[in-house]
């Protein structure tokens, strides 16, 4: 497969992730996180399907579209491997939803190089949390879940805050 092919397929997955995950999260009370701005484009697709929801974007090098630039107050600007912490600090485990969008596009790499990561989202996601990943978080407190129909294994990742 091509990598144009792959990363047409890897927008598809995330786009129906995003969607599962927003209608998973109703009537669900918390903070929705997004990590990683890059772009805005996730961040544009769900302030779309979740209207009303607190969401929170955390991005090292601020440069998005200009149309998905978060409010002043719902963009935490720095290093993840601090800031994350800072605002559990902050917040608390007061998070429904964290998309973790935090990626080189090499799985391999990202799980050496964000290797500290889970442990910060395991910090931050409320009892029975979901949290959807590209790349596959290690921790003993998320437990993966089924995807949902349409997202092959191994292409988007799933899981429940236990606890
Ligand atoms: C794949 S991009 C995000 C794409 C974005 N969600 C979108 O749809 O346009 C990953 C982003 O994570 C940011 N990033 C990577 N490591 C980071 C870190 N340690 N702290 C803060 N931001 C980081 C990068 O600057 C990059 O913008």
């Amino acid at each position: 497969m091509s990598r144009l092919d792959s990363f047409i397929r890897r927008l598809e997955a995330q786009r129906r992730m995003l969607d599962w995950a927003a209608a998973e999260s109703a009537g669900r009370p918390g903070l929705v996180l997004e990590l990683g701005l890059g772009n805005g484009r996730t961040y544009d697709h769900l302030r779309e399907i979740l209207p009303g929801r607190d969401i929170h974007v955390f991005e090292r090098d601020v440069s998005p579209n200009p149309h998905s630039m978060p409010p002043a107050g719902r963009l935490v600007i720095g290093d993840m491997a601090e800031t994350l912490p800072a605002f559990a600090l902050r917040h608390g485990r007061g998070a429904a939803l964290i998309h973790v969008d935090v990626t080189t596009g090499v799985p391999e790499r990202d799980r050496v190089l964000f290797a500290w990561l889970p442990e910060h989202v395991a910090g931050l996601a409320a009892p029975d949390a979901l949290v959807l990943s590209g790349w596959d978080l290690d921790h003993p407190a998320l437990t993966p879940v089924a995807l949902p129909e349409g997202v092959p294994a191994g292409r988007y990742y799933a899981y429940r805050r236990v606890g």
